[in-house]
């Protein structure tokens, strides 16, 4: 029996173990790839949960170091969508059975922003009578909001740490009480205790990054019992500071197989969580979601944006689907997922099976 066979097979999932899984390649790397796939069949099945995103505002108090839309960053057009472009990219996803959505924005807590997206998912409940989960991504909050947020319908919220190892977190975010690794932590701890579904992730391949970070990152996944994860590779962005460290990166080739690996530990270890084949992975490989899939991921989330402000989204470079339509996306996501062996969840709200556990165990 191979090293890694042995690992998986008696669950032997500490730091040293998931570093070496991290590290293997051939036979070993395959075996690992093939057993993901066993286990999400297994716990969670074949079908792929839709979430269509709606990108909100590109507005953003914070200044993330490896991040396009960073507040720093003076050669982007800051906007945000009205209330009837929201409203009808809601609708969109609803009629076509998406079953959720993800609204995205950069992160600000004044009122106007907070009363605003409790009047959109006021509205969005009652144009879909309900039939969407919606979840939210928009950084650190009180636990005021979140709890007027999920009384207005919200049901999940996504709030990556990005790394969850404390030094390498403040290499890449500037040293300062808005960017405090502590108060990222608390907010993840806040969102299970106000009843959301919480999900989290990091980035992979940030410079600094090493395999023992990204161990940590697993483990603390686990530790942190969370729901859903998407993570995908870091990308290097020219106006960002990250940027002067560009020579030291990965390959992209291997930034991109790395963070496949990822996901598929992560399916290992976790088994139910709900895990995402995120865009920045098709920005490395044309087939970067794809390959995501066949290793565990269950849920892509497609942009349903209004494409006009799509340039205005651009979190790191050569972000996809700049030009395409949601009904575009729609199409090429359909015949992509067929190829790669999946069937599409229509009409479902795909909520991770790992929630419904851990609210059971709480309950008793
Ligand atoms: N490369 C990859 N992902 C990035 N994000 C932000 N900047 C980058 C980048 N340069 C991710 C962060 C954030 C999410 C919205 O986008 O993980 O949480
Ligand atoms: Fe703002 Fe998020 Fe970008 Fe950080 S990663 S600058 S919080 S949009
Ligand atoms: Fe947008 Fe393929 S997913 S064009």
């Amino acid at each position: 029996m191979n090293n890694a066979k042995y690992i998986i097979e008696k669950e032997l999932f500490d730091r040293d173990n998931l570093i070496y899984l991290l590290s293997v390649e051939g036979d070993e790397r395959q075996y690992i790839y093939q057993k993901a796939d066993e286990i999400k069949q297994k716990y969670v099945g074949n079908k792929v949960y839709f979430r269509g995103l709606i990108e909100f505002s590109n507005i953003c108090a914070k200044n993330c170091y490896y991040c396009g839309i960073r507040r720093g960053n003076g050669e982007v057009q800051r906007y945000y969508l009205n209330e009837e472009e929201v409203l009808q990219a809601a609708e969109f996803a609803w009629k076509e059975g998406y079953g959720s959505l993800v609204i995205q924005s950069g992160e600000r807590k004044d009122k106007w922003f907070v009363n605003q997206i409790t009047n959109l998912l006021e509205k969005i409940s009652d144009r879909t009578g309900e039939e969407l989960g919606i979840t939210l991504s928009m950084g650190e909050q009180t636990e005021e909001t979140f709890l007027r947020w999920k009384k207005a319908g919200a049901e999940r919220y996504l709030i990556r740490v990005e790394a969850f190892n404390p030094e390498l977190y403040h290499k890449i975010h500037p040293n300062d009480a808005i960017h405090s690794y502590q108060q990222r932590l608390e907010t993840l701890k806040l969102l299970q205790k106000t009843g959301y579904q919480t999900g989290t992730g990091v980035m992979i391949g940030l410079p600094f990054q090493t395999k023992s970070h990204l161990a940590d990152d697993l483990l603390f996944f686990k530790d942190f019992d969370i729901d859903m994860v998407g993570m995908g590779p870091y990308i290097e962005h020219e106006q960002t500071p990250l940027y002067q460290y560009k020579d030291q990166l990965l390959p992209k080739k291997e930034r991109l197989e790395l963070s496949i690996r990822m996901v598929a530990l992560l399916r290992i270890i976790m088994k139910d969580v709900n895990i995402a084949a995120t865009t920045a992975m098709q920005t490395l490989d044309p087939l970067g979601r794809e390959k995501a899939l066949k290793a565990g991921a269950n849920v892509m989330m497609p942009n349903i944006t209004p494409v006009r402000y799509r340039e205005g989204y651009l979190l790191y470079e050569n972000k996809p689907c700049l030009d395409e339509e949601a009904e575009d996306c729609k199409s090429c996501l359909e015949a992509r997922i067929h190829l790669a062996g999946g069937e599409i969840a229509w009409y479902k709200k795909g909520n991770p099976k790992h929630f419904h556990k851990r609210q059971q165990a709480n309950n008793n």
